[in-house]
C-alpha cells in the first residue's frame, strides 16, 4: 500500500535549524496521480471498468501496455478524497503495486559558453586538419575512444536510445534530418512543448529538441558527426542511430513525471534500442523507485543502460539518484575535461606590424565597442602580481585614451581596475583571467566604454611580448557582428580528476554507486541551431552519453550487449583516480563512492582477454558484514596467464559530521585508513579458455569512529603476465546504518500553514478546519526533516481523548494523516498540511490529538515500533468550520 504526501512546500530549509543547511528537498509529486501494474492477465480496459463500478473517476495519464511493464497512469478527479481511493485500488484484484506519480526536475548543468545566432553563418576557426581522420577531442584521448576509433570502430548498426528533451535533428552534425537513414532514426515526444511535469503530456511523434539544448547536447557527446560541424569534433561512436525520446516540455524549471520516465524507457526497449541512456536523475538513494525498478527490468532483458549519477556532489555521502540507483543500472559520474574549451568572440592583433594572429575573447559590460583597433598597454609586467592594477596608476602614465588596456584579474574588483585605468583617459579594457576560460566581466564605470576579458594564456603572451617593448595591436571586431572561435587551454588544476558536483553513493542499502566516470565537466557539444548551435557545458548529464557512447564502440568489439559483460570489462579496466577537492590534488585514491571503479579505458575494456564476473563488491555495514566475497575470473586468451592479486586502498569518507546525525557537505573529511583485504590465494595461474574463482577475505578499517559512518573503498588489483592490469571496486561501511538516527526530532514538530515562516506552535493551540474548502482557514502543518533517508515514513494521528483508535504498532491511533506513509524517501525536509482528513478517507472527529512522525531506520523492520525514529507533536485541537 502506497500513498503520498501533498507537499505544500519545498522549502524544507525554513524547518531546519542547524548549521548544517539541509539542501535536499523531498521529491515532489502529482497531486491524486498514480501508477498502477498490473497483475498477470489483466489490461487497462478491465482496470478502468473496475474503477467504474467501484465510482472512482479519474483522467486517464498513459497506458503503460508494454512487454515489461502493464500497467497505467491516471488523474483522480476528485483530489479531497485521494488516500481512501487509493487504498481501494491499490486493494483491486488486477493491482499488484501502486506508486504516486513524482516528477524529476530538468538537471541542472553549468552552462558555460552558448553559440550566437551567427555561429552557423560565419566561417570559424577549425583546429581541425582537413583529411585527417585522427581521433585528437581530448575527452575521447583521455577514455581511450581515439584508440578504438583508430581501428575503425564507430558504433555502426547500434540504436542508442536516448531519454531527454529531445534532439535538434536539423543541426548539421546531427545528420539534418529525422526518421530512417537519418543519425536519428526513431522516438516521438512524449510530452509536448507545454508540458511543465505536473501538467497533461500532450504526444507528438517529431522529438525535435527546439527550446531547451539538453538533448542536443547529449546527442551530440554520442555521436555528432564531422560532417557540417563547424568545429570538426564528433561523437564518441559517431556510427549508431540515435532514438529521441523527449520527455521535457519547454518551461525553463520544468520537470519530467515518472509516468513519462517509465512509458519512454519502455518505448525505447521496444523500439529495438540496443543501449539506452537518461542524463536525468532524482533525489532518492533507493533502488526501490519505481523508475529505476522499470530500468533494472531492462537491463535484465539485455539492454545496457546507463544513467547521470547526478550533480549533488556537494551533499556528500549517500547522495544516489534515481534512476542511476537502480540494481543493475550503469550509474555514471563525471571527471573534468583535462582542456577547458570556449566558445569565445573572434578577434585579431598584430604585433610590430608584421605578424598576425587570431585570438578569443568574450565582451563583458559595457560592451560598446564597436570596430576598435589600438595598441594595449599594461599596468604591469607581471603576470604573476595578483593585485596588478589595484592601486593608482603613477603619473608619468601615458594618456591612455588611444590604447586598450590590460589588465590581470584578481584580488580587486573589475570596477576599481577599470576606475584606475579612466583615471588616465581608458576608453577600453581587456582583463586577462587568472584561472581557466574566461567570463563576463562587469566593469560599468565612468569613461569606459568596452570591457572584455581573454584567457590567461593570451594575456600572459602579451604582456610578455610588451616586456619587450614590442607593439601589439588588438583589431576588435564589434562583438555584435563578429564571428565565434573555439579556444581550449589545458587545466592544470582539476583536468582528469572528478568533478566536484558529481554525486557520490551508495545507495541506503550500500549498493555501490557510482559503476564508473567518464569526462562531464567542461564538454563541447551540439546545441540548437536556434539557440547557438554549439555549447560548452559541464554535469554528470555530459559523462552519462560519452559512456553510452562507449558501450557501443565496445559491444561491437566485443560482440555483444550483454550488459553485465560489458559493466565488467568497463570496470575491470577503468583507471582509479586521485582525489581532488576542487583546487588541490591529494596523494591519494578517491573514494569509491565518489569514482566508482575510475576513469573508463574503453580500448582496454573492449581488448582485454581477462573478464572479472562481477564489477564491484558490496561488504555492507558492520551489522550485515560479508566476511568474504568470490568472483570468478576468466582467461579468454590463448596463452596461459598468472593474476598476482593485491589490495589497494582509496580514501575512505566520514558520512556524518562529527556529534551530528547529519551527512558532512563536500568536502567531506577523508581519512586514509582503509580496509585489509586477503586471499585464499594471492596467485592464480588459469590456462587459455579456462577460469578461476578467488575468494577475498576483506578486514574492515580499526579506528575509525564508527557512529560517524566511515565508508571505506578500494580495489583488488589483478596484475596479470599477459601485461594486462585490472581492479575490482569494493565499498564497505564501519559501523551500523540501522544505528543511524534517520529523523531529526528538533525539526520536526508541528507549525500552521498561516505562519509563512513555519515556527513550532505551543501546545494547545485550536485550528478551525473548512472540510468544504480544504485547508484555506489556518490548517495544522506537520514539518519533517529526515537527515537520512527512510523507507518508510508514517504520521499516525493520537487521540488525546476517548476514542476509536486502535493500536497500530503500539499506540492507540486514528491511522495516518491524509497522504501518509509515504516509502523511499531521501533525506529532505518538507511540510505537509492536514485537513483533518485521515489515511482511510473518513475526517477525524473534532477534538484533541497529538501527531507521532514515524520513520524507519535502514534496514529496519516495518512491523515493528522499536524500529522507527519518532517524534509526538504538542497538543492541539481541530474542530471543522
Ligand atoms: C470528493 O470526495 C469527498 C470526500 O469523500 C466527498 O465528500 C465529495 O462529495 C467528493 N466530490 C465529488 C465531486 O465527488
Ligand atoms: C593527424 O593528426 C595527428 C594529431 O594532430 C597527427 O599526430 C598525425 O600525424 C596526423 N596524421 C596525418 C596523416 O597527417
Ligand atoms: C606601425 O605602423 C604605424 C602606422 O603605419 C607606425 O606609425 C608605427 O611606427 C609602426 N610601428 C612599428 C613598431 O613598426
Ligand atoms: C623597454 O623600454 C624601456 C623604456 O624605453 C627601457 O627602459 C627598457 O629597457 C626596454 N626593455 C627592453 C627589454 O628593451
Ligand atoms: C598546464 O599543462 C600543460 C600541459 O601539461 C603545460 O604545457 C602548461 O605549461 C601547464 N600550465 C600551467 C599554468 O601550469
Ligand atoms: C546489506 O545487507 C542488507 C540486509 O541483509 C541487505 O538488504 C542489503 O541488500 C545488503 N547490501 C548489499 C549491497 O548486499
Ligand atoms: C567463497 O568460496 C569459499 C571457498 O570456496 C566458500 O567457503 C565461501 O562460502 C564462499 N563465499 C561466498 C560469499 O560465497
Ligand atoms: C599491481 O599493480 C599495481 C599498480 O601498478 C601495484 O600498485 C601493485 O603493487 C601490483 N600488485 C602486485 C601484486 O604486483
Ligand atoms: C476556496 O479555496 C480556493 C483555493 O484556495 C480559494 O480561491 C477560495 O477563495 C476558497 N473559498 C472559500 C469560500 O473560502
Ligand atoms: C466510535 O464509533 C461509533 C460508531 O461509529 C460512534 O458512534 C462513536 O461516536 C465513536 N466514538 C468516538 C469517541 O469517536
Amino acid at each position: 500500500m502506497v500513498h503520498w504526501s501533498s507537499i505544500l512546500s519545498l522549502a524544507g530549509t525554513a524547518l531546519v535549524s542547524t548549521a548544517t543547511a539541509l539542501k535536499a528537498t523531498a521529491p515532489e509529486v502529482v497531486p491524486g496521480a498514480f501508477i498502477a501494474e498490473f497483475e498477470e492477465g489483466h489490461n487497462t480496459e478491465s482496470f478502468y471498468n473496475t474503477l467504474g463500478v467501484n465510482s472512482v473517476a479519474v483522467n486517464r495519464r498513459l497506458q503503460l501496455d508494454y512487454k515489461l511493464f502493464k500497467g497505467a497512469s491516471f488523474q483522480l478527479k476528485n483530489v479531497s478524497n485521494v488516500d481512501a481511493a487509493a487504498e481501494q485500488i491499490a486493494g483491486m484484484a488486477q493491482v499488484k503495486k501502486l506508486w504516486p506519480v513524482r516528477t524529476i526536475p530538468l538537471p541542472k548543468d553549468t552552462i558555460h559558453y552558448v553559440g550566437t545566432d551567427k555561429t552557423q553563418a560565419k566561417a570559424v576557426t577549425s583546429k581541425r586538419q582537413s583529411g585527417n581522420t585522427t581521433d585528437t577531442f581530448s575527452t575521447h584521448v583521455m577514455t581511450q575512444v581515439d584508440q578504438l576509433r583508430a581501428e575503425g570502430i564507430t558504433g555502426t548498426g547500434i540504436k542508442i536510445g536516448v531519454i531527454d528533451t529531445g534532439i535538434d535533428y536539423t543541426h548539421p552534425a546531427l545528420g539534418g534530418g529525422f526518421g530512417p537513414g537519418f543519425l536519428v532514426s526513431y522516438g516521438s515526444d512524449l510530452v509536448g512543448d507545454d508540458y511543465t511535469g505536473f501538467n497533461t503530456p500532450v504526444p507528438d511523434p517529431d522529438p525535435v529538441d527546439h527550446c531547451q539544448g539538453h538533448g542536443s547536447h547529449v546527442a551530440g557527446i554520442i555521436a555528432a558527426q564531422a560532417e557540417g560541424n563547424l568545429f570538426g569534433f564528433t561523437g564518441a561512436a559517431p556510427g549508431v542511430t540515435l532514438g529521441a525520446y523527449r520527455v521535457f516540455g519547454c518551461p525553463e524549471d520544468g520537470s519530467a513525471a515518472n509516468d513519462v520516465l517509465i512509458a519512454a524507457y519502455n518505448l525505447a526497449y521496444e523500439d529495438g534500442s540496443d543501449i539506452i541512456t537518461a542524463s536525468i536523475g532524482g533525489a532518492s538513494g533507493w533502488s526501490e523507485d519505481p523508475w529505476a525498478v522499470v530500468v533494472q527490468r531492462i537491463v535484465e532483458a539485455g539492454v545496457p543502460c546507463t544513467v547521470s549519477a547526478g550533480n549533488a556532489g556537494a551533499d556528500g555521502l549517500f547522495y544516489a539518484s534515481t534512476a542511476a540507483n537502480g540494481k543493475k543500472v550503469t550509474a555514471i559520474a563525471s571527471v573534468d575535461n583535462t582542456q577547458a574549451p570556449a566558445l569565445l568572440t573572434k578577434a585579431s592583433f598584430t604585433i610590430s606590424n608584421s605578424t598576425t594572429d587570431e585570438f578569443g575573447w568574450t565582451a563583458g559590460s559595457p560592451a560598446t565597442w564597436g570596430n576598435v583597433s589600438l595598441p594595449l598597454w599594461t599596468p604591469s609586467l607581471n603576470t604573476a602580481d595578483p593585485a596588478a592594477g589595484c592601486e593608482a596608476y603613477p603619473a608619468d602614465t601615458p594618456d591612455l585614451s588611444n590604447y586598450i588596456v590590460l589588465i590581470r584579474r584578481g584580488t580587486c574588483t573589475f570596477v576599481i581596475k577599470a576606475s584606475n585605468a579612466a583615471a588616465h583617459g581608458a576608453k577600453y579594457i581587456l582583463f586577462y583571467n587568472n584561472q581557466p576560460g574566461v567570463i563576463s566581466v562587469a566593469a560599468d564605470v565612468e569613461g569606459i566604454q568596452g570591457a572584455g576579458m581573454v584567457t590567461a594564456e593570451q594575456g600572459v603572451e602579451w604582456v610578455n611580448l610588451l616586456a619587450q617593448n614590442i607593439t601589439v595591436t588588438a583589431n576588435i571586431i564589434d562583438p555584435k557582428a563578429a564571428p565565434l572561435v573555439l579556444s581550449s587551454e589545458a587545466n592544470n588544476v582539476t583536468g582528469g580528476f572528478l568533478s566536484t558536483y558529481t554525486s557520490w553513493g551508495p545507495t541506503y542499502e550500500v549498493d555501490l554507486k557510482p559503476q564508473f566516470s567518464t569526462p562531464g565537466g567542461m564538454i563541447l557539444s551540439t546545441w540548437p541551431v536556434a539557440l547557438g548551435s554549439y555549447a560548452v557545458i559541464s554535469g554528470t548529464s555530459m559523462s552519462c552519453p560519452l559512456a553510452a557512447g562507449i558501450v557501443a564502440l565496445v559491444a561491437q568489439v566485443r560482440g555483444t550487449f550483454d550488459p553485465a559483460t560489458i559493466e565488467n570489462a568497463l570496470s575491470a579496466t577503468a583507471n582509479p583516480n586521485l582525489f581532488n577537492d576542487g583546487a588541490t590534488t591529494y596523494p591519494y585514491l578517491a573514494p569509491v563512492p565518489q569514482q566508482g571503479a575510475g576513469l573508463i579505458q574503453a580500448y582496454d575494456a573492449a581488448h582485454a582477454s581477462t573478464l572479472l564476473s562481477v564489477s564491484s563488491l558490496s561488504f555492507n555495514d558492520t551489522d550485515h558484514f560479508l566476511s568474504s566475497a568470490n568472483f570468478t575470473i576468466s582467461n579468454t586468451g590463448s596463452e596461459e596467464v598468472t593474476y598476482s592479486l593485491s589490495n589497494i586502498d582509496a580514501a575512505t569518507g566520514y558520512t556524518l559530521d562529527p556529534d551530528s546525525i547529519y551527512p558532512s557537505l563536500f568536502p567531506n573529511e577523508i581519512t586514509t585508513t582503509g580496509a585489509t583485504i586477503s586471499f585464499i590465494v594471492d596467485k592464480v595461474t588459469i590456462p587459455a579458455g579456462g577460469k578461476a574463482v578467488v575468494s577475498v577475505v576483506p578486514t574492515a578499517p580499526a579506528g575509525l569512529t564508527a557512529s560517524r559512518l566511515p565508508v571505506y573503498s578500494g580495489y583488488i588489483a589483478l596484475n596479470a603476465t599477459n601485461g594486462e592490469s585490472l581492479s575490482l571496486p569494493y565499498i564497505g561501511v564501519v559501523g551500523s546504518l540501522h544505528s543511524a538516527t534517520v529523523l531529526d526530532k528538533d525539526v520536526t514538530y508541528l507549525t500552521q500553514s498561516s505562519d509563512a515562516t513555519f515556527n513550532p506552535v505551543p501546545a494547545n493551540t485550536s485550528f478551525v478546519i473548512s472540510k468544504t474548502n480544504g485547508t484555506t482557514g489556518n490548517a495544522p502543518v506537520i514539518g519533517i526533516t529526515l537527515a537520512l533517508g527512510s523507507a518508510l515514513v508514517r504520521v499516525d494521528v493520537i487521540p488525546q481523548g476517548p476514542s476509536n483508535a486502535t493500536e497500530i504498532l503500539g499506540v492507540k491511533s486514528l491511522g495516518n494523516i491524509f497522504g501518509f506513509p509515504v516509502e523511499y524517501q531521501p533525506r529532505s525536509g518538507a511540510l505537509s498540511e492536514w485537513d483533518g482528513l485521515l489515511e482511510n478517507g473518513s475526517y477525524a472527529p473534532a477534538g484533541s490529538y497529538t501527531l507521532l512522525v514515524r520513520a524507519l531506520r535502514i534496514f529496519g523492520d516495518r512491523t515493528k515500533a522499536e524500529e522507527y525514529d519518532s517524534k509526538e507533536t504538542v497538543q492541539f485541537t481541530i474542530s471543522y468550520s
